[in-house]
């Protein structure tokens, strides 16, 4: 007999995974053992999406080919790119990335099937994502169009596809750092739709639609964008008080606060804080930084609650030139990663995911004929 309905599935343990851990009462993050702010400090996006998918961190030469077969891997086919250019220029950019990497399968099936070829599907997909929403957004803002490049990191493509000019060091950082904290997270709502969908023993690139489709929710990816809107509504640090208090008295939700499993600061927040301020500071711009700090000051004391991941990041990418409606897709160009870890691993040790309900539902009726229904 079914147990207690757990609300949002709150606390159930839905499966075994060696990758990764969330310690919610120490405020631990951790990637197939490592910690994250080792791995924020002392690595690079490149070697944590290797750690991600294959168990280990590369060597050298590892990683020098994991890079190659990134930068690669980039281009996309070229009918895919026609598809593209029929959707429509004020289009959401996450509808476009879900379209995008649910055509992407059409055009390569022998790599999303389950299989052996998945983890090629994989790297192709994080590879792709960043020249997917280049190429759509590059052509809404009337820029040159993208000629996918080699020689750039995943985090330096990621900004030259957006904004049609390579970044210097301390931007790159600042994005691979961000691409690092974001690629992974658990059974968060977006990796357990893809393992969902994986369990059915469907392919790679419809595990990753549904985890985009997942990601677009303002409780999940979408937190971030919510954040900026809020800044600029706020407007000065001497706002903040009236702002926060009108919201919290309309008991409405401040975004990028609060977390399902994290019981204090989310360890994210943190190492983005300073890069909030480190590129606030190189930018000569510390407004955003003041306000979040201030924000940050008042809902911890009105509420208790910590800001979490979503509440630094999008500063970091404004500073960077770019467009709030882009921030929940560059979300997605590092959390594939982990999407594509988890079907990997789905794959390996398949259970088909299929929980039940607790029937509250009326029971006993009879059809009456319709001609008889009030
Ligand atoms: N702003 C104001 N109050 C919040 C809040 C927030 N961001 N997050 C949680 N709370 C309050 C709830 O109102 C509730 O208070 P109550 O018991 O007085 O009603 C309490 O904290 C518990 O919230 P609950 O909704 O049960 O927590 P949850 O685990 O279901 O929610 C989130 C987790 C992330 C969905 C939630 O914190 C949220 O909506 N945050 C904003 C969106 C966001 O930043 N998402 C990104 C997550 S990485």
């Amino acid at each position: 007999m079914p147990g207690e309905v757990q609300r949002g599935l709150e606390d159930v343990v839905a499966l075994e995974s060696k990758i990764c851990f969330i310690d919610g009462r120490e405020g631990r993050l951790i990637y197939r053992g490592y910690d994250i702010r080792d791995l924020a400090a002392n690595a690079s996006f490149e070697e944590v999406a290797y750690l991600l998918w294959y168990g280990r961190l590369p060597n050298a030469t590892q990683l020098a080919e994991l890079r190659g077969r990134l930068e690669g891997l980039r281009a996309v086919p070229e009918e895919l790119l026609q598809e593209i250019a029929t959707l429509p220029a004020g289009a959401d950019p996450m509808d476009v990335l879900r379209t995008a990497v649910s055509a992407l399968a059409v055009y390569e099936p022998e790599r999303s099937g389950p299989g052996p070829n998945a983890i090629d599907g994989a790297q192709h997909l994080t590879a792709v994502l960043p020249t997917i929403l280049g190429v759509y957004h590059r052509r809404r803002a009337h820029l040159p169009d993208l000629e996918p490049r080699r020689g750039l990191s995943q985090a330096a493509y990621l900004l030259y596809a957006l904004l049609d000019r390579e970044p210097n060091e301390l931007e790159t950082r600042a994005v691979d750092v961000a691409l690092m904290l974001h690629a992974d997270h658990d059974l968060n709502a977006s990796t357990f739709a893809a393992r969902v969908t994986a369990s059915t023993l469907s392919d790679l690139y419809s595990a990753v639609t549904s985890a985009v489709g997942a990601l677009k929710g303002p409780l999940h990816g979408g937190a971030n964008e919510r954040v900026m809107e809020l800044l600029e509504q706020i407007g000065t640090v001497d706002r903040v008080e009236e702002v926060v208090h009108g919201k919290l008295a309309r008991r409405e939700r401040i975004m990028g606060f609060g977390h399902r499993v994290y019981k204090v600061e989310d360890p994210r927040a943190t190492i983005l804080r300073t890069w909030s301020r480190k590129v606030g500071e190189a930018k000569g711009n510390l407004r955003y930084y003041e306000l979040l700090q201030r924000i940050a000051e008042v809902v911890h004391r009105e509420k208790g609650l910590y800001p979490n991941l979503d509440f630094y990041s999008g500063s970091v990418y404004a500073l960077l030139g770019v467009p709030t409606d882009l921030f929940t897709p560059v979300f997605a160009t590092s959390r594939v990663v982990g999407w594509t870890a988890h079907v990997l691993e789905e794959y390996e040790d398949l259970r088909l995911i299929r929980p039940v309900s607790r029937y509250v539902g009326p029971t006993g009726l009879s059809v009456v004929p319709v001609s008889e229904r009030p």
